[in-house]
């Protein structure tokens, strides 16, 4: 008899989750690289612990609650197995070989993290002819497609449904979908290589990067971003295009990130010119955190795929000045607020003579 509505509990296989360090001797340079990359850094947020954030986000006395909800995406497989803690491993390894190899299918939706995961002796992978001696291996043509990464990186907070990271949704809205570019093209070039040191393993037209590059690696951030200057009269036009990422810039971080347009004179103070990012705002207008429940709505200026925007900013023909681009990991307003570290890099500037 089948209970409509009502979510019946099924007794799971005991978990099998294997360490990255399982994986290490036969898959060498794939460890390398993301034992160096975000993913692998995960709960540690880079510098930011996770349970330091789950403070700072103000969820004091609530923890219990939310916890399963961050470890979802940050250490998918504690959140999987539990007990949700990071001292043991694979659990303190963050978004680790063995959970993404253990995908089976991904609903594409706004809410936590919904895949299909069966941890166990079958690894899923892009080839349908991989044999190996450690493992046996499954062709998932999904692990090649934007939709596979879409259980992490598209996310609205569930008690307000504000967009938290809105990567997958801005991909999908961009030009570089039809182009049939996904996340992998950019984010997993391939090198040239094997995938496995092992003996047998074939040689192939490359093997997908596993350093997932984005807005941490500086030249990644350069890549993605054109910044062009000009006079005109007792103006000068700035344009900031977003010629690299296939999604908006700033990213996925939410209200963390910020890309601030500098103006510094050559005499007097330096002032941003404009901020990209994202807000979100309660019913007075005023600027709320997005995991607020008072936050009904938010002010996106996040620059999209490919496009430009334009800033005139009046400045005397006699004056010269720079303009900088800086991108902010986590901003000044939010740290303030949650007594966190600001963090920023310079992307770019461009010198401005006096006529
Ligand atoms: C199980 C969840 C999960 C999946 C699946 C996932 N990611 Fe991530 N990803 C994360 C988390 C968590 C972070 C943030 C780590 C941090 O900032 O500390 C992240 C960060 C990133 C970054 C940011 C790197 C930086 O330094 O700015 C990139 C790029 C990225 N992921 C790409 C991808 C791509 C491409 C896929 C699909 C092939 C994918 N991710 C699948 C959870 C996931
Ligand atoms: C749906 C998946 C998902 C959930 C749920 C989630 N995160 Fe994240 N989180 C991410 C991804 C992906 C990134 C990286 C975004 C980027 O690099 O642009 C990230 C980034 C962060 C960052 C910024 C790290 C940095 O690199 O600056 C913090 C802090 C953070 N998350 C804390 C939390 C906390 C606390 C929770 C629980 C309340 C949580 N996250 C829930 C996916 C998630
Ligand atoms: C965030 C998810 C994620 C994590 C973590 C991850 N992988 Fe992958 N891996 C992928 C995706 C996606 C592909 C396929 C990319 C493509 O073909 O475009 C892949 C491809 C591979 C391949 C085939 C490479 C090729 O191009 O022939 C191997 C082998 C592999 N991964 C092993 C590992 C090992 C070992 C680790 C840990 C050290 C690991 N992966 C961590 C997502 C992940
Ligand atoms: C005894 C050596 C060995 C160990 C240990 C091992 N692998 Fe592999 N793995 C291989 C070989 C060999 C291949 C085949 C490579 C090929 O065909 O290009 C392979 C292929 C793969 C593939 C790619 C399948 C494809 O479609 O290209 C994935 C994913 C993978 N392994 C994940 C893992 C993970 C995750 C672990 C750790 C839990 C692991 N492997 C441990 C030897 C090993
Ligand atoms: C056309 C290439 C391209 C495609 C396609 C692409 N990205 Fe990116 N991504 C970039 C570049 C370049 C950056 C660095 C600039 C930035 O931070 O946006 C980046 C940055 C990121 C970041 C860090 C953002 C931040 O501000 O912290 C995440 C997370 C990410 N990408 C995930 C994804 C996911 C998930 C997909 C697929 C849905 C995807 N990317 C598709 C090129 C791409």
């Amino acid at each position: 008899m089948v209970a409509l509505g009502v979510r019946v509990a099924v007794a799971e296989e005991p978990a099998t989750f294997r360490s990255a360090e399982v994986c290490r001797p036969c898959h060498t340079m794939i460890y390398d690289e993301w034992r160096q990359s975000s993913m692998a850094r995960s709960p540690e947020l880079a510098g930011w612990s996770l349970e330091a954030s789950l403070e700072a986000l103000r969820f004091m006395g609530q923890e219990e609650k939310i916890r399963p909800l961050c470890y979802a995406c940050h250490a998918p497989v504690a959140r999987h197995t539990g007990p949700l803690d990071l001292s043991t491993s694979p659990h303190r390894e963050g978004v680790t070989c063995d959970y993404c190899h253990s995908v089976r299918a991904v609903e594409v939706s706004s809410r936590i993290n919904v895949a299909t995961v069966v941890p166990g002796e079958v690894k899923t992978g892009p080839h349908a002819d991989a044999v190996s001696t450690g493992h046996e291996t499954l062709e998932l043509p999904l692990i090649r497609r934007s939709e596979f990464c879409a259980g992490c990186h598209y996310f609205a907070w569930p008690t307000n449904g504000m967009p938290t990271d809105w990567t997958y949704a801005q991909w999908a809205e961009s030009p570089y979908r039809d182009e049939g570019v996904q996340c992998q093209t950019c984010h997993m070039p391939r090198r040239p290589g094997r995938s496995s040191s092992h003996p047998g393993a074939p040689m192939r037209g490359g093997v997908a990067s596993h350093r997932f590059l984005g807005a941490r690696d500086l030249p990644t951030l350069q890549g993605a971003l054109a910044l062009r200057v000009r006079r005109a009269g007792p103006e000068i036009v700035v344009e900031v295009e977003n010629v690299g990422a296939g999604h908006n810039i700033p990213g996925g971080g939410g209200e963390l990130r910020e890309l601030e347009l500098r103006l510094v004179p050559a005499e007097g103070q330096a002032r941003a010119v404009a901020r990209y990012r994202i807000r979100y705002l309660d019913e007075d207008g005023e600027v709320v955190s997005g995991s607020d429940d008072t936050a009904i709505r938010y002010a996106d200026t996040t620059i999209p795929a490919r496009q430009t925007r334009t800033e005139r900013v009046r400045m005397p023909v006699d004056a010269a000045a720079r303009v900088e681009l800086w991108f902010w990991y986590v901003n000044q307003e939010v740290a303030d607020r949650d007594g966190a570290e600001a963090s920023s890099v310079l992307v770019a500037s461009r010198d401005v003579a006096a006529e």
